[in-house]
């Protein structure tokens, strides 16, 4: 038997009543914020991520799905939705064109992680992307997007914060941390050495617990803000405090991707494990035009669709459509001719097999439909339906042509 591939999973059944309620709610909320729906292709060119995500990254490092395809392109699955949205962005000419432009995506994503609970190799994310909007209110938005939607979705978070800083005073900082880490060189972990080379403030969400005594210590980028990146940061938590959403200050969230500056934030729940992130984002200022389009601000988020799954609480269902079944062979073309034309504006199920009326009614409540209609031979000689609603018991037969 041939099954999926470890950690990329099938979504089904319940499962897929979740992730669908998920995307109708999570749209929902994006849409009365002003997105609007963007679909980027999975695949996209390597180097699209390596010059976005970053060559220091795990993501780019270890993670990425990365082939040559047939035309000899270095081609690779996307490993997350921002840079497929920057890339079309630019290649749109939005950036010449100015203005705030606004989008939210959903799909999946692949990383060739070591599968656990919480972390597979295919997941769905859903995301939105700002752009063209320096103000940190922006930022702000984008925090209260995310409690919004987790809101509807009835399920309660931790929101973890943090500034980077921006080309202002992040270099600084930079320099300051590497001066401190070489001072511990030879305790620290491998990766850690490779990261003072490549991407020194990574060094800081190490998960390695040695290392991370050792940072206790090390300068903190939230002291040493220019005075903008302060003030914004300043503001920033006033908004959040004014609209009563709790934040904890993280000193040490640095984010798995490297095209963020100033805002970083996280969403934890402490009731799903040890993959406990369900949303991250933050600002990029820099990316647009390190892609090569023109500088333009931009802030985005994504939630993991697969970690909130079992945080959903589902509204209570409603019985909806209709169910038709014959009572005899003879009258299944009819049920079908009459669904044909139920299907105009209503959800019908349609049994094909004749059964009596106790097993059509039993088969309706089974798949939550609202009536139960059926059609045998009286039926078909008086052209009429019998009709039951599943949801008051009332029972009536009606004229197919009123039907
Ligand atoms: P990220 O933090 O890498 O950010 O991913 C966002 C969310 O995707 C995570 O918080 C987590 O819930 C989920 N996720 C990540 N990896 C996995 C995995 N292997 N299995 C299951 N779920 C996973 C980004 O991807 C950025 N593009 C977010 C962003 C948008 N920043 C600005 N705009």
């Amino acid at each position: 038997m041939i099954s999926s591939l470890r950690g990329m999973n099938d979504i089904l059944s319940d499962e897929y009543k979740r992730f669908t309620y998920f995307i109708e709610v999570a749209t929902e909320i994006a849409k009365r914020y002003g997105f609007h729906f963007i679909e980027t292709p999975l695949l996209e060119e390597t180097a699209l991520f390596k010059r976005s995500v970053g060559e220091s990254s795990d993501i780019v490092g270890k993670e990425m799905y990365q082939f040559i395809d047939k035309g000899e392109n270095d081609v690779c699955l996307r490993p997350e939705g921002t840079a497929g949205v920057v890339r079309a962005f630019i290649q749109k000419k939005l950036d010449r064109a100015g203005g705030i432009h606004r989008f939210f995506y959903h799909g999946a994503m692949f990383r060739y992680e070591r599968p656990q609970k919480g972390r597979l190799r295919q997941f769905h994310q859903f995301g939105v992307e700002s752009f063209g909007e320096a103000s940190v209110y922006e930022d702000a938005n984008m925090i209260m997007m995310v409690g919004d939607i987790l809101k509807a979705l009835g399920i309660g978070y931790r929101l973890k914060l943090n500034s980077l800083g921006d080309n202002n005073c992040m270099p600084a900082y930079r320099e300051n941390l590497v001066y401190f880490v070489n001072k511990y060189k030879d305790s620290v972990c491998e990766d850690c050495t490779r990261r003072l080379y490549t991407n020194p403030i990574r060094v800081l969400d190490c998960k390695n617990e040695k290392c991370q005594d050792i940072y206790k210590d090390a300068p903190k980028l939230i002291n040493c803000l220019c005075s903008s990146c302060n003030n914004d940061f300043d503001i920033l938590k006033k908004i959040l405090a004014d609209n009563n959403i709790a934040y904890e200050i993280d000193t040490n969230l640095v984010r798995g991707l490297d095209y963020y500056s100033k805002t970083a934030f996280e969403f934890v729940s402490d009731n799903i494990g040890s993959q406990s992130a369900i949303a991250g984002g933050g600002r990029y200022d820099r990316l647009v035009e390190f892609l090569d389009g023109k500088a333009t601000p931009a802030v985005g988020f994504a939630i993991g669709i697969e970690r909130l799954m079992e945080l959903i609480v589902m509204p209570t269902e409603t019985r909806i459509g209709y169910y038709i079944g014959a009572l005899e062979d003879e009258a299944l073309n009819l049920v079908v001719k009459v669904a044909h034309k139920k299907r105009e504006s209503d959800v019908v199920t349609i049994d094909y097999k004749s059964k009596n009326l106790k097993n059509h009614l039993k088969a309706a409540d089974k798949v939550n439909a609202k009536y139960c209609a059926v059609i045998g031979s009286n039926e078909m000689q008086n052209e009429t339906i019998w009709l039951k609603n599943l949801e008051d018991k009332t029972e009536q037969v009606l004229l197919l042509k009123e039907f």
